[in-house]
This record gives C-alpha cells, sequence and structure tokens, in this order.
C-alpha cells in the first residue's frame, strides 16, 4: 500500500535550524521539488477538487511559484504571480505585512485576474498567516473570488491557520 500523503511529505522535508536566523526553523521543501514521485503524489493531493471549479491559481513568491505553476499545470488553470514589492510592471495593488521573519511587501497586477475569477491560493508552507492574508485580500482586491489557501506544510503552534479566520485552509502535513 502507497504511504498516505503526509508521510510523505514529512519525509521530503528537511528542517534547518536558525535559518534566515537564529531561532527559527526553517522548512526546506526542497528534497520533495527534487523527488519527482513525491512531487507528483503532492500535486495530485492538491488538485483532489475539493474547491470546487478552479479558474486560476495563485502563488507567492518565491516558494508559492513553484507549487503554484506546477498546480495549474495538473488543473489546466492559468497561473497569478504575487510578488514581493517592485517586481511586477504596470499598475498593481500592494500590502505590506509582518512575517515570522521581519516584514515584506507582496504585490498583484490590477487586471491579473477577470473579474470573478475562482482563484486558489497556494504556497510551501504556513506559519504565522501574514502572507496569506495579504495575498487573499490583494487577490480579492483586484477582482478574484479567492475560494481557499492550500499549503504542503503548516507549522501548527505559529497560528497561521487562527490568522486566517473563515478563509477555507488546507494543509498537506502538520507539524509543530
Ligand atoms: C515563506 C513561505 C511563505 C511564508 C510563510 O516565504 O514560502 O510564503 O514565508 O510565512 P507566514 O505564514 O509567516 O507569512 P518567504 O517570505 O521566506 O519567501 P521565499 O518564498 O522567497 O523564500
Amino acid at each position: 500500500a502507497r504511504p498516505p500523503v503526509a508521510g510523505v511529505v514529512a519525509a521530503h522535508v528537511r528542517d534547518v535550524p536558525d535559518f534566515p536566523q537564529p531561532g527559527v526553523v526553517f522548512k526546506d521543501l526542497t528534497p520533495l521539488f527534487v523527488a519527482p514521485e513525491a512531487w507528483d503524489r503532492v500535486l495530485t493531493a492538491l488538485a483532489d477538487g475539493r474547491h470546487g471549479e478552479v479558474d486560476l491559481v495563485a502563488g507567492v513568491e518565491a516558494r508559492g511559484f513553484v507549487v503554484g505553476a506546477a498546480l495549474a499545470r495538473v488543473l489546466g488553470t492559468g497561473f497569478v504571480p504575487v510578488r514581493k514589492a517592485g517586481k511586477l510592471p504596470g499598475d498593481v495593488v500592494a500590502a505590506t505585512y509582518g512575517l515570522e521573519y521581519g516584514e515584506a511587501t507582496i504585490e498583484v497586477q490590477t487586471g491579473a485576474v477577470p473579474d470573478g475569477s475562482r482563484v486558489l491560493l497556494v504556497d510551501d508552507v504556513l506559519a504565522t498567516g501574514g502572507t496569506a492574508v495579504a495575498a487573499w485580500d490583494l487577490l480579492e482586491r483586484v477582482g478574484a473570488r479567492v475560494v481557499g489557501f492550500d499549503v504542503v506544510v503548516e507549522l501548527g503552534l505559529l497560528g497561521g491557520r487562527d490568522r486566517l479566520g473563515v478563509r477555507p485552509v488546507r494543509s498537506l502535513l502538520t507539524v509543530g
């Protein structure tokens, strides 16, 4: 029998203590990204249709691009990049938020999303939820109807799920 997908994820996440700064344990998903069979299991799990019809997948730079672009291909949708400040040309909306380490500003292009599109937001890791809340709100500001936030790994103790409130959140693996 095949192991549950949570076990597949757990076997392909590398904990890196004190990165990018002391006291933070970085969840490195590179071992998953380089393992085709494990990565395929993850993408298949994320593409299970739980959000109903999805018109577009959105992902947050940089690691959310890896998850999001691959999932968009599986679902047969386009991909919307949510980028760090100053990278996207043309008119953008921006949000600044606190991170587990530091602060960040992300942006989405105005006009990137046809009005009312059902958008699935994804990322590699849910930590404090700051990134996800900011990205969700930006997507809605440019006209999306965000249907959910899916991640590969959730750091359960950092309260990200609570910060997302009523927004539907799904993770394939939750760790302390
Ligand atoms: C990481 C991760 C998520 C975010 C989660 O990205 O990929 O986007 O932090 O943290 P939060 O839930 O506390 O907001 P990071 O900002 O390190 O950028 P990167 O993908 O470019 O490495």
